[in-house]
């Protein structure tokens, strides 16, 4: 049976870096993409399986689709694509540097990255594509306009691609991943509870994506503040905010 291939966007930390090692650990062949290449390399070498690395930056979208297209030659075409490439900083005083890179990273690389391996699936007849969202998608909030808004166009993207791949009657999946907080250089500084490491949080991503899920909250408890978080009535969500 030939060798399953998987790439990672985003792999040089935190969540997607351990979802690389799950992945190669069950016998995937991980392309491995993120802007900090020297970080890829320390993890090529920890990985059981061949890899390969592309220095992709998502914020520079022309240069990001010759990249991340000549990479899916590269490794002749892939069976999964996992998007975790992201980023987002507390910014309630609204610095637009800040506004601006996470709407250019969350927003607009991710859709052109996810669009390129959605045509990719359906030109190649099968495929998986996993993007990773947040709780934060789930109401606007004060601390961080742009990241929840982001996260919301994440969600709405995947929803719309899973239609198409549906439409096209080929066995393509969609699967959008929730965490709630993850202890990575992203989360740090932040005020907290229910976080889960990295590891455990790639564990559960991992068994959504054999189970091959359209949702999954990381990890599942979250489901719990999700529910909360859609039911609250304003006035509440307010004053929490
Ligand atoms: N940690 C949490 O509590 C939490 C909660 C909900 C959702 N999430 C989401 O989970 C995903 C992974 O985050 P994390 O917590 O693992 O954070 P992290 O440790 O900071 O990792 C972020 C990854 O995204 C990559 N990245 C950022 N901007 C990029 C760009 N312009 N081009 C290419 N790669 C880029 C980084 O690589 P380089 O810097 O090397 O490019 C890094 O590999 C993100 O989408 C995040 O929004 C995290």
């Amino acid at each position: 049976m030939e060798q399953k291939k998987a790439i990672v966007v985003g792999a040089s930390s935190g969540i997607g870096k351990e979802l690389a090692k799950i992945l190669s650990g069950n016998g995937y062949i991980v392309g491995l993409a993120a802007r900090r290449t020297d970080l890829l390399s320390e993890l090529q070498k920890e990985l059981s399986n061949k890899s390969l690395i592309k220095q992709i930056d998502i914020s520079k979208p022309e240069d990001a689709e010759i990249k991340f297209k000549e990479m899916l030659i590269e490794m002749g075409g892939v069976d999964l694509v996992v998007i975790s490439a992201g980023c987002g900083d507390l910014n309630s005083k609204l610095k637009w540097p800040i506004e601006k890179a996470t709407i250019d990273a969350n927003v607009t690389g991710f859709a052109l990255i996810a669009g390129i391996s959605l045509q990719h699936f359906l030109e190649k007849g099968s495929g998986h594509l996993v993007g990773i969202s947040s709780i934060a998608a789930l109401r606007g909030q004060r601390s961080a306009p742009a990241y929840s808004a982001s996260k919301a166009f994440v969600c709405n993207y995947l929803e719309g691609l899973r239609h198409i791949a549906t439409k096209s009657r080929k066995p393509i999946f969609i699967t959008d991943v929730q965490p709630g907080f993850v202890k990575t250089p992203m989360s740090r500084g932040n005020n907290l509870f229910w976080i889960s490491t990295a590891q455990k949080a790639a564990n559960q991503i991992y068994k959504a994506i054999v189970k091959k899920k359209k949702h999954a909250y990381i990890t599942k408890r979250w489901r719990l503040i999700a529910w909360l978080l859609k039911t609250v009535p304003d006035w509440i969500y307010n004053k929490m905010m």
